[in-house]
């Protein structure tokens, strides 16, 4: 449930891949253990682009790879660890159940799903949902809070960083 004074949805102009790299590390910081992260757009939106950002401003060192085929790619990072989904191929939403990924939720770990909506119902409850569409050349993306938690985070991020 989102309270009625929750922060509206925060929508951002990327003009470029790097300000798509740069919008993952901006939400790094501000992500706490058990943070599930929804993001939605078509195919080529940006949303490993996104979560390749994050997971380097985090300190991942290595590639990131789409999980498209995997379905899972997980990284045990310093501060938190991380599955990142892409259930893009998931047939049956029960399969990820049947792999094994239902274990997933509730546990310390961050998500963050693309194609969430291949999962129909079996998702754990989701914090922040970022939806990206390519505008142009560019990107935008719409930030929505799902949660408590969610509602937190966007406020963080649209503060000002305080100056050093
Ligand atoms: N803001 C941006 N402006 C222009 N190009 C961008 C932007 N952000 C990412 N891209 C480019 O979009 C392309 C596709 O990005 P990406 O693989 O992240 O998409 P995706 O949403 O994960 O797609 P899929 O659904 O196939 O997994 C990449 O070539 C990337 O460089
Ligand atoms: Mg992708």
């Amino acid at each position: 449930m989102v309270a009625a004074d929750s922060p509206a949805p925060l929508r951002l102009f990327l003009a470029d891949e790097a300000a798509t790299l740069a919008l993952g590390a901006r939400l790094a910081p501000l992500l706490v253990p058990g943070f599930v992260v929804t993001l939605r757009g078509d195919l080529g939106a940006g949303k490993t682009t996104l979560v390749r950002g994050l997971l380097r401003a985090l300190g991942f060192a290595g590639r990131v790879k789409s999980p498209t085929y995997a379905l899972v790619e997980t990284y045990n990072l310093s501060r938190l660890n991380c599955y990142h989904f892409d259930f893009y191929r998931l047939q049956d939403p029960r399969e990820w159940i049947e792999a094994g990924f239902r274990e997933v939720a509730g546990t310390e770990a961050v998500c963050l799903i693309e194609w969430p909506e291949r999962a129909r119902g079996q998702l754990p409850p989701v914090d922040l949902d970022i939806s990206l569409a390519v505008s142009n050349h560019a990107r935008s993306a719409l930030l929505t809070a799902c949660s408590p938690a969610g509602e937190c985070l966007l406020v963080a991020l649209s503060s000002p960083a305080p100056s050093a």
